[in-house]
């Protein structure tokens, strides 16, 4: 047997990942105001089989359970998001003591077994009262809000939390949720994204702000915020090929990683949208110039890119895998003899050592946390086991292409692997599963798959593989 030594520093933290929606469940319990997710799910016809995050993993009564099988995988860190309707069922006002209360208990919990919690303030589970009352996202007032929602959670969790993410994926907020229809609230613009963008980068800008100002001299934690991006491969060395993918991950990850490093959207989007791109006032701009003590990657998959001819068929960018398309003018597609996910989604490990270097030469050598990669698969429970080689041969894959992209000179400090368990995925209900654990959506009951015990042997030999 030999044994593969990967290039992983030693303070490298190894995590993995949930959000609350995702599994919490509890919906109506401890408090809670409604959120645009519990809206949306309960609205016949938009998610798979009409499936609801109602119970989802019932986390927020096994919490104790999840944490000790967390530990016994060996993670070092544990990122969950905290439901703002939880802690402010309205959006707005006094917080509620029993929201505070079980985020108190959860991370106490991660701490007794000596896990770090890591903390995203919003994973798109906005109070539905500020989409109802106040536009949501589409209201500048919304940055406001957020940052009275952030400072709290900063004063009653910042003793114990020294990692923050303001925000999850904003592209997934703007694109899917007010762009295509497909996520909450549900609404289908071509304008509206870059409005909601905006509001998102200031909203975090805000928070980041507000910790810093207030917090983080005592807390002395970190604070940052998770970007999600695929790879964009040229479909050739023509030079219109190049442009198209170059232009691709601009529209996709440059949209928000740019205005906190660069203090302005790419040149790209700006020529290409002219009016409807909003512009940051000067304020604006300097509160968001370096707004991120790390650069937060959530990275799946890998596309190719061309230039999309007059009259060319985008509907796989259409789907959303690519923005409002025909902002981009960039036709997307994969390569057949590639493998796919359940989710559809290709396993091309490369993509990713070469995303990590766009974004080291971009964003001038920013330390970067990939905050989620993972993938979903068939998982049949069968004697009481799942037998997910097919995960482990993602994760192989894609953490040796981590590795190579540290010995070239990224600087990748940790990485997080969604999920720990099977979740409420989003449109496609319980049907998709991308856990480290299984989860009996019937009963509730956890069984570690192959992977989680892959895990464990990888963390416990020290980043190796055999
Ligand atoms: C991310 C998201 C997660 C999870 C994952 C798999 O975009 O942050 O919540 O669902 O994708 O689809």
């Amino acid at each position: 047997m030999t044994t593969k030594t990967l290039s992983f520093p030693g303070d490298f933290l190894w995590g993995t990942a949930t959000s609350s929606y995702q599994i919490e469940g509890a919906w109506l319990e401890g408090g809670k105001g409604m959120s645009i997710w519990d809206v949306f799910t309960h609205t016949p016809g938009k998610i798979f089989q009409g499936h609801t995050g109602d119970v989802a993993c019932d986390h927020y009564h096994r919490f104790r359970e999840d944490v000790a099988l967390m530990a016994q995988l060996g993670v070092k860190v544990y990122r969950f998001s905290i439901a703002w309707s939880r802690i402010q069922p309205d959006g707005q006002g006094q917080p509620n003591a029993e929201g505070i209360q079980f985020y108190n208990d959860l991370i106490d919990e991660c701490l007794a077994h000596g896990i770090q919690p890591w903390a995203t303030l919003y994973h798109w589970d906005l109070p539905a009262a500020l989409h109802l009352e106040q536009d949501g996202w589409l209201n500048p007032a919304i940055a406001g809000h957020f940052d009275r929602y952030a400072a709290i959670c900063f004063e009653h969790f910042g003793d114990r939390v020294k990692h923050w993410a303001t925000l999850n994926e904003p592209w997934v907020v703007a694109i899917l949720g007010y762009g295509k229809g497909v996520f909450a609230p549900g609404r289908v613009s071509d304008s509206e994204p870059y409005l909601v963008g905006h509001h998102l980068l200031l909203a975090h800008a805000h928070a980041v702000h507000t910790y810093r100002s207030q917090f983080q001299a005592e807390q002395q934690g970190i604070i940052g915020i998770s970007n999600n991006c695929d790879w964009r491969e040229p479909a050739s060395s023509l030079p219109g090929d190049v442009e198209a993918a170059q232009r691709a991950l601009e529209f996709f990850l440059g949209w928000f990683a740019d205005p906190i490093y660069h203090g302005d959207y790419p040149p790209s989007m700006r020529a290409r949208l002219g009016l409807r791109l909003p512009v940051f006032s000067d304020a604006d701009r300097k509160l968001l110039l370096g707004s991120s003590d790390y650069f937060g990657l959530n990275h799946y998959t890998t596309l190719f890119a061309a230039e999309a001819k007059p009259g060319e068929d985008l509907s796989l960018a259409a789907n959303g895998n690519g923005g409002i398309s025909a902002d981009q003018d960039v036709r997307l597609f994969p390569d057949p003899s590639w493998k796919f996910t359940t989710m559809d989604w290709a396993v091309v490990p490369d993509g990713m050592r070469k995303l990590l270097h766009w974004i080291d030469k971009r964003y001038g050598h920013p330390p970067v946390y990939l905050t989620e990669n993972g993938c979903s698969c068939e998982d049949l429970l069968v004697n009481g086991q799942v037998d997910d080689q097919d995960r482990i041969d993602y994760f192989e894959g894609y953490l040796q292409a981590g590795s190579q992209a540290i010995q070239e000179g990224v600087n990748l400090k940790g990485y997080f692997a969604w999920s720990f368990m099977d979740n409420f995925e989003w449109a496609s209900g319980y049907d998709k599963r991308f856990g480290l654990v299984h989860v009996d959506h019937h009963t509730g009951k956890r069984t570690p798959k192959a992977s989680f015990t892959w895990w464990q042997q990888f963390l416990q030999r020290g980043a190796t593989f055999t």
